[in-house]
Order: C-alpha cells, then structure tokens, then sequence
C-alpha cells in the first residue's frame, strides 16, 4: 500500500490528537532555538566575509591587485546536520550542535595565487576578535587522494542586543587551481550510480599533482611580475606553514 503524504494541516490535525500539548510546545520551542542558532551563525560568517573584503580592499588600494578572486559562503543544511549528530548518536539539539559541529557557517576562499592564502591567513589571525581553535595545512600535507586547502576553524564574536556570543567558522583557502581540483573531484567521486575505481582515484591523484605545479609555477611568475608586493609579504608562507 502506498504510503499517505500528510498535508501541513493534516499534520497539525493529527499533532492535537495524538501529542499532547506540552510537548507540541516543547517541539515548537525546540525549532525556535535551532532558527535563532542558525542565525547566529550566518552572522558570524557575515562577519568574517567582511573582514577578508576589507583586507582584499586594502590590498587592492596599496598594491593594485586583489589577493582574493572569490569568496562563497555557506550555511550548513538542516539535513546534513541532522545526519552528522545522528552517524555520532549524538541528539538533536542546540548545545549539542554549538559543541560538536565546527562547520555549520562555512566561508570558502579563492585566492589568486598560494602565498594569497597564508598572507591572508596571517592578516586575519593577528585580528584580536578572531580566536584560532584548529588549523589544517593539506597544502603543506595534502591529503592522500590529493585534496589540498588551508583550513581554520575560528571564533569570533557577534554583538546583539543581549551582548557578545561567540561563533564558531569554518574558513577553507584554496586557490583557483586547488578550487578546480576539489570541484571536480567531489563531482565524480560523489557519482551514485557509477563505481569509483583504483584506477580513477590514480588519475584523479596524478591531475591533483599537475594542479600543484600549475601553482607553484604561477607563484614564481608572480614573483617576477610584482616583486615590490614579494619583498613585503613573500616570506609569509614560511612563517605560517603548519608541518
Ligand atoms: P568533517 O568536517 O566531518 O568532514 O571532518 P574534518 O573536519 O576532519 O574534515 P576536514 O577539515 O579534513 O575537511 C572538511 C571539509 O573539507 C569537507 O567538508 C570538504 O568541504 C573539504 N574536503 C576535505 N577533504 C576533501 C576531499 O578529499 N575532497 C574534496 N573535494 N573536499 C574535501
Ligand atoms: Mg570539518
């Protein structure tokens, strides 16, 4: 027999009749918490997307060039939350949430050229409203199939109306040949209906690594073509590189 598709107010019809009120209400209030949770969070990468503008502005000003060719922003989706806590059996709930999931406000990136990423890095870590919880170099120590990308997991501070809370943000930095890459590979890897061989992840390793010359090449062209900027900051990949 075909399963019966309930209509919103069917759905309320039948909460009145077999739930009782309190916990209608515990499940309204409930639902509220996560909505304003989830607001916060798109404060927080709001946030953090106007401070990397603002370094991107500066640097234009003083160097004519822009070190960030594009920034994408993402609130984690209702269902993938839900599936994450519940693959940790972790419950549905708002401290739960703040506690174990680091990438509900995720800001991705793209920069022109791999020192763009550290020097950007560098800029905003040394702001003192953004705390650094976690840092992951996969450019320094690329993942096994190839993935590379900076990534950070930062706090920073909202201000409401009741005062300062503190958010939590996922940052990924990668360049535009790093972008490419990871793209592409999520696309194919993430095919349902074809299986993904030893073959495939071979090529998929062996294209990652022509996607690093690519930028280790463009970096020393970059060197060549804006070296006033290179004598300023080019040593910063250096000093930031996680081992
Ligand atoms: P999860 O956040 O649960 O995935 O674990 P984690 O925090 O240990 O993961 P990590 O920081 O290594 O990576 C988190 C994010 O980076 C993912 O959600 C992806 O956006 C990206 N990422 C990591 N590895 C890969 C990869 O192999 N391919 C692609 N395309 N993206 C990746
Ligand atoms: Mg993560």
């Amino acid at each position: 027999m075909d399963e019966h598709k309930w209509n919103e107010s069917e759905i309320k019809q039948k909460m009145q009749t077999l739930v009782d009120k309190e916990s209608i209400q515990w499940m309204q209030e409930r639902s509220q918490k996560i909505i304003t949770l989830m607001s916060y969070y798109k404060c927080a990468m709001m946030e953090v997307e106007t401070k990397l503008n603002v370094l991107n502005e500066e640097f234009s000003l003083q160097y004519d060039r822009n070190p960030i060719s594009s920034i994408k922003t993402r609130l984690k989706s209702f269902q993938s939350i839900r599936n994450k806590l519940e693959h940790q059996n972790l419950p549905l709930d708002v401290g739960t949430m703040e506690r174990n999931l680091n990438d509900i406000a995720g800001v991705r990136v793209i920069c022109s050229f791999r020192e763009d990423i550290y020097l950007l890095t560098e800029c905003l870590l040394q702001q003192d409203d953004i705390t650094l919880l976690e840092i992951k170099d996969y450019i320094a120590n690329p993942k096994p199939n190839g993935y590379r990308s900076l990534h950070l997991i930062l706090e920073i501070p909202i201000f409401l109306q009741a005062g300062k809370r503190n958010m939590k943000v996922e940052v990924q930095l990668r360049t535009i040949a790093m972008d490419c890459w990871a793209s592409l590979e999520h696309q194919l890897r993430y095919k349902k209906d074809t299986e993904f061989t030893e073959e495939m992840a071979e090529e998929l390793l062996e294209c990652a690594k022509i996607s690093e010359e690519l930028d280790i090449r463009m970096d020393h062209l970059r060197r060549q073509v804006i070296p006033k900027y290179h004598d300023d900051y080019g040593l910063v990949t250096e000093r930031i590189i996680v081992k």
